[in-house]
C-alpha cells in the first residue's frame, strides 16, 4: 500500500525553508490536515474580526485547498478572492468549492493587483514568507493605506525552530508589523502543543 508522503519535508526541513509548494500538493493529499481545519479558536476569532470591523472583501494568501475560504463563505457571505503559489492546490480547491474564486499567483509579487478590496488575509502563510516580509509591508503602506491586514498564526509552546529570528510569538509578531493593532485573540488547550493566534492590524 502507499503511503502518504510527510509533507513537511517539502516545506521546512530540519529547520531550513524548502518551499517545494507544488510537489507537496502533488504527492500529498491533504497536507496540514487542511480538509479538517484545525486551529479553529484561530479561524473562529478571524470569522469574528470581519464581522466586528465590517470586513466586506476579503483576499485569503495562500489559500491552499479553500477549506478556509469556504468556512468565511459559509459563514459571512464573502467570496474571498484565493490566491495560492501552486497550480496543483488551486485546481483541486476549484474542484472542491466550484462556486468560490481561486487563482494562481504569487503574493510576494502581486499582492498590489488586489488593492480594491477591504482585508489581506495571511493564513497560516507567515513562516514561508518571511524574506518577503519587509517588502510586503512598503506595498501594504504604498496600496493599502487604511485597509486591513489580517494575520492567522499558530505558534509553538517552545518548540518552534524556523523563523525564531523574527519572532516567536503574537505579542513579538505584533511588534514586527510595522501597523496598528485593532483587535487580537490567542488561545490554546492545556494539552495542546500550539498556541493559535488572530491578529487584526489597521494598514
Ligand atoms: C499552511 S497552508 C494554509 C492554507 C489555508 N490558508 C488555511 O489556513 O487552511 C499555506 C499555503 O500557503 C501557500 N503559499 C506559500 N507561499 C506562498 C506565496 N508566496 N504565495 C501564495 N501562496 C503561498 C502554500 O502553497 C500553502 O497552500
Amino acid at each position: 500500500m502507499e503511503t502518504e508522503k510527510n509533507y513537511h519535508d517539502y516545506v521546512i526541513k530540519e529547520g531550513k525553508f524548502i518551499g517545494d509548494f507544488e510537489t507537496m500538493y502533488r504527492e500529498c493529499k491533504d497536507p496540514w490536515t487542511q480538509s479538517t481545519q484545525p486551529n479553529n479558536y484561530s479561524r473562529l476569532s478571524g470569522i469574528l474580526h470581519m464581522r466586528n470591523f465590517g470586513i466586506n472583501s476579503l483576499v485569503e494568501c495562500g489559500c491552499g485547498l479553500g477549506y478556509y475560504a469556504e468556512w468565511v463563505y459559509r459563514e459571512t457571505g464573502i467570496v474571498p478572492k484565493s490566491i495560492d503559489i501552486s497550480e496543483t492546490a488551486i485546481e483541486r480547491a476549484n474542484a472542491l468549492f466550484p462556486h468560490l474564486d481561486f487563482k494562481v499567483g504569487d503574493i510576494t509579487n502581486s499582492i498590489e493587483n488586489y488593492k480594491s478590496y477591504d482585508c489581506i488575509l495571511l493564513s497560516e502563510i507567515i513562516w514561508y514568507i518571511l524574506p518577503d516580509l519587509d517588502q510586503l509591508f512598503k506595498t501594504l503602506k504604498e496600496h493599502f493605506s487604511g485597509k486591513y491586514l489580517m494575520v492567522n498564526q499558530v505558534f509553538y509552546k517552545g518548540t518552534q525552530k524556523y523563523g525564531n529570528d523574527y519572532f516567536t510569538s503574537m505579542e513579538e509578531m505584533i511588534k514586527y508589523f510595522p501597523f496598528d493593532c485593532v483587535a487580537k485573540v490567542e488561545a490554546t488547550q492545556k494539552t495542546d502543543t500550539t498556541i493559535e493566534t488572530s491578529v487584526l492590524f489597521q494598514i
